[in-house]
């Protein structure tokens, strides 16, 4: 029973993933045939702008004036109750004068035991998405909107992300990339303070303070659902285009 559910769970995940909380919705207003078309199409991007305010937490951390000295702030955080229940804090890994940045969502088993993000099966998946675009993981910089693991991997509350996201916001102070990629739907959500779907926030560029935004697919979901890969590799070439152009400049 308990096996026969859990594909099942997650393949609802991977629908929360693409349509958010647009799901119901989405299947009750649009017939079944033009769903799939709507989902993977990649509409000519929108450009649209969001504040980047990171002023109204002032706590001790914001006068740390490098990652390194950022981390030794925050490692020890308690201020949620993931606190209690991880094994490393998950600070970030890379470059930190790196031109990009990619944000993932919360740390999974591997990178609860590593202290490293994406060095799981998703990880692997990443990197290979990098080095196939011709990009070192050691050039970009990588962190997620949590640093510390919810319990089963369940996606983060509402109540973490606002706790932990002034921890990546000092982060992007500090690196001052020209491109961020948030991978999912639940990383791009948190870091623009938006409530939409994957398929919505794919279609734009955001600007943060004159940071260019993108979203594409959670690695992890990728690795259940392979067909998502075109349009993952779509979004990363692009990526890879804006971010050829912004390293010259
Ligand atoms: N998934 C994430 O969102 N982040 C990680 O670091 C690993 C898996």
């Amino acid at each position: 029973m308990i096996s026969q559910q859990k594909p099942l769970i997650e393949s609802l995940k991977d629908q929360q993933e693409i349509f958010g909380d647009l799901l119901f919705e989405e299947i009750q207003t649009k017939s079944a045939t033009d769903l799939p078309e709507e989902t993977i199409s990649m509409k000519s991007s929108k450009k649209i702008e969001v504040e980047l305010n990171n002023n109204l937490f002032q706590e001790d951390f914001q006068s740390a004036k490098s990652l390194k000295e950022l981390d030794s702030l925050i490692h020890d955080c308690q201020k949620c109750a993931l606190g209690k229940t991880r094994n490393k804090f998950v600070f970030g890994v890379g470059n930190p004068n790196a031109t990009a940045m990619l944000i993932g969502e919360a740390p999974g088993a591997d990178e609860d035991a590593q202290g490293e993000p994406f060095v799981g099966r998703a990880g692997k998946l990443l990197n290979d998405i990098l080095k196939a675009l011709d990009m070192k993981r050691e050039e970009v910089y990588i962190a997620n909107i949590l640093k510390c693991r919810p319990p089963n991997n369940r996606d983060p509350l509402p109540s973490e992300e606002d706790t932990c996201k002034p921890h990546l916001l000092k982060q992007i102070e500090l690196i001052k990339p020209k491109i961020i990629l948030c991978l999912g739907r639940v990383a791009a959500n948190a870091l623009l303070g938006k409530k939409l779907s994957l398929t919505d926030l794919r279609e734009n560029i955001y600007d943060l303070d004159g940071i260019k935004v993108f979203a594409t697919y959670h690695p992890a979901a990728l690795l259940r659902n392979p067909h998502w890969k075109r349009g993952c590799w779509e979004d990363f070439k692009k990526f890879k285009k804006l971010y050829d152009e912004l390293s010259v400049n």
